[in-house]
């Protein structure tokens, strides 16, 4: 039977759908197409040239294999799995765990038995205050799963220090031993340094790879097969796609064509980009998604150093919920927007509508209707509805959701934001702009050598009642 595929509908970019002014025409695909051809060349040699690592991450046996045995030894004795982790060290897992789990799993399925995951990508005192409150008598069955990258990120280092403490007090040092896992980078940081020193289990953030591009790495897969995702399907799903994407001919290659209707719209009045899907599971995928494309392609710099204040801004929307509170700005406010919408074929299960009640006859259209029309109709419904508008509409269509799949996906847009970061002519692996939040934090909670930088910061955000109403 064949594999389940994910497929980019374009056609509603187009002008014969909603003319010359707002729709693309076929001369411009074209010559977008010619645009991006000598850069599909380029993608593909620096990837065998190893300049794109994550490139390599669905071939890498190595991986799955350290993270299986690391999961061997824990499974049995975990039901709770928490995520220790901020940006992509925590997106790509939470996306995973929302797409590839039963939202309340039922006590018959085996995904019952599976740990709950928690992904604390954040350092609200209420929040982690009241987590810690209901994980406290639930430690020697639970497992914690540190992951930093660079290994001195203040939030994911301040949680670390926290649970540490806790664990230590708790259960001792052996204790806490066994029920930590560190991801960090394979020879150094400070994460590193603590789990060498601690004794801890480890896995790798393999070099080169970035925080956002490391989902298909140990960071998404450890905490994904630990919860009973099929890992090696995930990975299957992304190697089907790369085939796809690393297509010389632009028609085919469905990155090529996303990256070209996203470049092209940036660059004629449109530089928002909505995703929209109708799937829960999916929903979490476009806040994956929101920051791949932002730190990625929102940059000052291009490679010849010029200042282009470039990015598209991605916004997260849900369908149908998101129907009832912003398609009205959608449609009558500006139009600046591409809007790509994530469409599932045929879902896991389904649900049949009850009858109308005798006293609301109007409301028959609906009865003995399954779930799943009213869903993918009101996705058609909405798309008729911004075509209307003359707002250009892609729509990624997924046969079903499962982790080849949502394989496929990653894949897709981690590759489509190489090809749009290049049509930019900028650099969408690395985030400086990121780094001095990261500095003034360290500043202004006192870390050594930062002193006069907090003084500014300081003089800066001081609070001024003249202000204040
Ligand atoms: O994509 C990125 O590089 C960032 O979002 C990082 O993942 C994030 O800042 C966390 O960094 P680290 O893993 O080093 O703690």
């Amino acid at each position: 039977m064949a594999k389940p595929q994910i497929k980019i509908d374009y056609k509603n970019v187009t002008s014969a759908v909603i003319g010359t002014k707002d729709g693309i025409t076929p001369r411009q695909l074209k010559s977008l197409g010619k645009k991006i051809k000598p850069l599909i060349s380029k993608i593909n040699k620096q990837r065998k040239a190893g300049e794109t690592p994550f490139r390599d991450l669905p071939y890498n046996k190595r991986i799955s294999r350290r993270v299986n045995a690391v999961v061997k030894t824990l499974r049995k004795e975990c039901d709770y799995l928490v995520v220790l982790g901020i940006g992509g060290s925590a997106l790509g897992n939470i996306a995973l765990d929302t797409a590839l789990r039963p939202f309340l799993p039922n006590p018959k399925d085996k995904q019952f038995k599976r740990p709950r995951l928690f992904v604390l990508d954040n350092v609200d005192p209420d929040q982690f205050g009241s987590f810690l409150d209901y994980i406290k008598p639930k430690l020697k069955r639970t497992v914690f799963n540190v992951i930093s990258k660079s290994g001195r990120t203040s939030e994911t280092a301040a949680q670390f220090m926290i649970i540490r403490e806790m664990l230590i007090d708790a259960l001792g040092k052996t204790g806490y031993q066994k029920r930590v896992v560190a991801t960090t980078d394979a020879n150094e940081g400070t994460l590193r340094k603590i789990a060498e020193t601690d004794k801890l289990q480890t896995l790798e953030v393999p070099d080169g790879v970035g925080g956002r591009f490391s989902v298909l790495s140990a960071v998404g897969l450890f905490s994904a097969a630990m919860c009973g995702i099929n890992i090696s399907q995930l990975l299957a799903g992304a190697r089907d796609m790369n085939e796809r994407v690393s297509c010389k001919n632009f028609w085919k290659n469905p990155a090529a064509i996303n990256a070209a209707i996203n470049y092209h719209y940036y660059t004629h009045g449109k530089p928002i980009s909505v995703m929209m899907p109708y799937s829960f599971e999916l929903k979490d995928m476009a806040d994956w998604y929101r920051q791949l494309w932002a730190e990625s392609l929102g940059k000052k710099l291009d490679l010849n150093k010029r200042k282009v204040w470039i990015g598209p801004t991605p916004v997260k929307a849900l369908g149908v919920t998101d129907q009832h509170s912003k398609v009205q700005l959608y449609r009558e406010g500006p139009n600046d927007k591409l809007f790509t919408f994530l469409q599932v074929n045929n879902f896991g299960r389904d649900v049949k509508i009850g009858s109308a009640p005798d006293c609301a006859p109007e409301l028959g259209f609906l009865a003995g209707k399954k779930m799943s029309t009213l869903f993918n109709n009101e996705k058609k419904a909405t798309e008729y509805a911004l075509l209307e508008s003359k707002r250009p509409c892609l729509t990624v269509l997924f046969d079903k959701v499962n982790a080849y799949t949502v394989g496929q996906f990653i894949y897709l847009f981690e590759v489509t934001t190489s090809f749009t970061g290049a049509l930019f002519n900028i650099n969408p692996y690395d985030q400086p702009a990121v780094e001095l939040g990261k500095e003034a934090t360290f500043a202004l909670m006192g870390k050594e050598g930062y002193e006069d930088f907090a003084k500014e910061i300081r003089s800066k955000t001081k609070t001024d009642k003249k202000y204040l109403v």
